[in-house]
């Protein structure tokens, strides 16, 4: 996957940052000490000394886990595996999430299948509570095989959202347009498993195989590069880590392409009979 046209010497540099990256998810902590299991009555569990979370779901309850912290602006990463085999009716959603009514939301929520058929990626932007953007997505592997970390960034110019750092959706920050930004409340990272057989599976046709329950996600290196927020300041005085101001570069921007081009299957933005009295304004906006 590595840019072919990358000279040996910025190779080097981008193995010495990874390096330096993977050591501080060896010692990101423990989900004992990142989250708190919120519901689910035992469903939820924390194995392996605080290094591996699994949430489950069978016919009488789902499960979800909250972190500790907030966060206003971050990086976050979690590693994923979802619901091998038949997990049709099923939904693993993975979000951030601020309270109240009008809050704001970054969400990612992947719709189970039958064996051996694709799951979808479904994503969405609430802000100030209001959503409607959602965007859609296969994905180019097998999610249920192995785990493949999901990124938010979010910061003041932009969210984006990654799957194993490939960015597959940018929310820009067009507020100077009038488009709403997120940037008041602070988030909470969240996940949750539940049964969505109403709609989640080719619109509902297909119903969960409860005689396959439990079925069960995994969740492992959660890593949280953000400015914690706590009674009303930020731990982030002079803003200076490099995610703060990151942009997408031509790369980036390119693979951002890549994925739209040949895995989105949905697209609020080019609905235009749901929009009918006309699309959001920043679909128009390059
Ligand atoms: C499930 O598989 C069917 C058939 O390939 C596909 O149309 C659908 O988009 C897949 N995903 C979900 C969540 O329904």
């Amino acid at each position: 996957m590595a840019a072919s046209a990358s000279s040996g010497a910025s190779n080097f540099l981008l193995s010495l940052a990874l390096a330096s990256h993977l050591a501080s998810i060896a010692f990101a902590g423990s989900f004992y000490q990142d989250v708190d299991i919120t519901w689910g009555d035992g469903r939820a569990k924390i194995l392996n000394s605080g290094k591996l979370l699994t949430l489950s779901l069978d016919k009488s309850s789902g499960s979800g886990f909250q972190s500790k912290e907030g966060y206003l602006y971050g990086k976050i990463d979690m590693q994923l595996k979802l619901v091998p085999g038949n997990s049709a009716g099923t939904v693993t959603a993975y979000y951030l999430s601020s309270q109240g009514t009008a809050h704001d939301e970054i969400d990612f929520e992947f719709l189970g299948n039958l064996s051996g058929d694709p799951f979808i990626v479904h994503t969405n932007v609430y802000i100030q509570g209001k959503g409607n953007r959602e965007m859609q997505f296969y994905l180019w592997f097998d999610p249920t095989k192995d785990f493949h970390t999901c990124s938010v960034l979010w910061n003041p110019r932009h969210i984006v959202f990654y799957v194993d750092g490939t960015p597959i959706r940018e929310f820009k920050n067009r507020e100077s347009a009038g488009v709403p930004y997120p940037k008041k409340q602070p988030m909470k990272v969240y996940s949750s498993m539940w049964n969505a057989d109403d709609w989640a599976t080719r619109g509902g046709l297909v119903k969960a195989d409860w005689s396959k329950a439990p079925f069960t996600a995994s969740f492992r290196n959660f890593n949280a590069n953000g400015c914690v927020w706590s009674s009303g300041t930020s731990s982030c005085s002079s803003a200076n880590d490099p995610w703060m101001w990151q942009e997408l570069d031509s790369t980036n921007l390119e693979r951002l392409r890549w994925v739209q081009k040949n895995y989105m299957i949905y697209n609020y933005c080019t609905d235009v009979k749901r929009f009918a009295q006309g699309l959001p304004p920043e679909c128009s906006m390059s």
